[in-house]
């Protein structure tokens, strides 16, 4: 019999491990005696001991039974238990929201995250490294920690805290709140998932930009919501596109479009109101880097123009702190609190109160909005660098879309097409560079090569070495020329690059 130890831990604990997979697997079937202790001993090469502290402890937990003189047996009950290696047909059912999780995520292939191997990445999504606020934050958390009640929080979230995120989008964001209404989240990925837990079913229609946040999209997807994507131009959503069929939820982004950048004009702002109220629609404000405007004041948040309540806003601290964070925040209507509460009651009864604390400390003591306003010169100088290197190693094909806000811009390669774009990052990299694709944050993908340059995460210096480099990426990507026609009919079809671009096609399709 072949045992494999496992090489985790004290030998006699190895050997139990192996030994009872090898019973479970069937190996050692009903009935079968294990080989005598010695045997088994020499031929592991390790003491007689280790093979019967094993089997001691195999006996105490009933998977063999010892007859006296005559050596260990497989527990006779065992045979109901022994398992075949399942596979998804032998697999006891799983629930539909499983089931559209296998289709839709693809957990080795999530947009946005760096890829290996690259000097300078352009990742969109991550905030400037301050490492005074590394060591700011760290004291911030030693001193909560000493303070902080080991009990469960409350699951809305600590007062102090929700005290302190109003003050703050008072100040900051237009809004005026009532703490009562603040709900305190890991991050705006749990906010989305307890609005479709409390404000859609099944089969409901819920309306997204196009382009829209991908995750927004997937979570939609594993509810099994239907998706009504409506498209935007430089005014933001366009209100004048909304489906007639009544959307149970719109999501916007409109301080500034995630990706396309752009900012919800006052008139749409007012048209979406006017659309919501008519078909008793809600509205959910992704607000995740309107904090940074790099041409004047922040923009008031969409809910400070809301006379009905029904924004639903969310807010994040993965920006403007860091995204591992995960903490985040929501205002919920009045007449909503209880059930949002109750959604966060059931996945985590609250956030980490460490945490917690230490970040109501740090908005507070005016730590976090000093962060904030040098955060915010550090970026603009790193996007006017990004800008002019665009414009400058663009070679004149590079359109750049409009946008002054957030911490990434939307760039246009023109003259090529979608199947083109992973031949652009395969050249990118091969360059030392993490380039990112547009494309995975559409619903129906235009076929055109866009790109998106996060510049939070480079330094000024970095940009600058990075810039000329993408200069010869383009270069050598348009001596290439664009793909033949037969290769752009092939990825249309889904045959090639099966694990980018076509998961996105793959996941319309379903969806009609
Ligand atoms: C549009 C949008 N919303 C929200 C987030 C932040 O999500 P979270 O707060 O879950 O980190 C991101 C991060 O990339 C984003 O792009």
């Amino acid at each position: 019999m072949y045992l494999a130890l496992d090489g985790n831990g004290p030998l006699h604990a190895q050997l139990t491990r192996a030994l009872k997979g090898a019973i479970l697997d069937g190996r050692y079937g009903e009935g079968a005696r294990l080989p005598p202790s010695r045997a088994l001993a020499a031929e592991l090469g390790v003491s007689r001991n280790t093979v019967l502290t094993a089997y001691e402890q195999l006996r105490a937990e009933g998977f063999v039974s010892a007859r006296i003189g005559s050596g260990s047996y497989v527990t006779p009950p065992l045979h109901a238990t022994q398992v075949q290696r399942p596979t998804s047909t032998t697999l006891p059912p799983q629930s539909a929201f499983a089931r559209r999780g296998r289709l839709v995520h693809d957990h080795g292939n999530l947009p946005g995250r760096a890829p290996e191997g690259a000097r300078y990445c352009f990742q969109y999504g991550l905030p400037i490294v301050n490492p005074a606020v590394a060591s700011m934050w760290a004291r911030e958390l030693a001193r909560a920690a000493a303070y902080t009640s080991p009990n469960y929080p409350p699951t809305q979230g600590l007062p102090a805290l929700r005290e302190a995120i109003g003050d703050y989008l008072a100040r900051r964001r237009g809004l005026v709140v009532d703490p009562a209404d603040v709900v305190v989240v890991s991050g705006t990925q749990q906010a989305i998932s307890l609005c479709l837990r409390v404000l859609a079913d099944e089969g409901d229609h819920a309306v997204v930009e196009e382009p829209q946040y991908f995750a927004v999209r997937e979570l939609l997807q594993l509810h099994g919501a239907r998706i009504s994507p409506v498209p935007t131009d430089v005014e933001g959503l366009r209100c004048d596109l909304l489906p007639e069929r009544s959307p149970r939820l719109v999501f916007v982004t409109p301080s500034h479009q995630f990706p396309g950048g752009s900012v919800l004009s006052l008139a749409r702002r007012m048209e979406l109101f006017a659309y919501a109220r008519r078909h008793d629609a809600w509205v959910v404000e992704d607000d995740y880097d309107g904090e940074f405007r790099y041409d004047g004041r922040p923009l008031a948040a969409l809910r400070s123009l809301d006379r009905g309540d029904r924004v639903i806003y969310i807010g994040s601290f993965s920006k403007t702190v860091f995204p591992s964070l995960r903490l985040g925040y929501m205002v919920v209507p009045r007449a909503l609190r209880e059930d949002f509460v109750t959604a966060k009651w059931s996945l985590d009864f609250g956030s980490s109160a460490i945490e917690q604390a230490a970040m109501a400390s740090f908005i507070a003591s005016g730590g976090f909005e000093r962060h904030l306003r040098r955060s915010t010169r550090i970026l603009a100088e790193r996007r006017e660098v990004l800008m002019q290197g665009l414009r400058h190693y663009g070679r004149g094909r590079v359109r750049i879309a409009d946008s002054r806000a957030g911490m990434h811009v939307a760039a246009w390669v023109e003259g090529h097409g979608a199947a083109d774009v992973e031949r652009l990052l395969a050249i990118g990299l091969r360059h030392g560079l993490g380039l990112h694709s547009i494309l995975p944050h559409y619903h129906a993908p235009p076929d055109r090569c866009g790109l998106l340059f996060g510049f939070a995460s480079l330094s000024v210096a970095e940009l600058r070495e990075a810039l000329p480099l993408f200069g010869r990426c383009l270069e050598e990507f348009e001596r290439e020329g664009p793909a033949p026609v037969a290769a752009l009919a092939r990825q249309h079809r889904g045959e090639h690059h099966a694990r980018r671009q076509p998961r996105q096609v793959r996941g319309r399709i379903r969806q009609r």
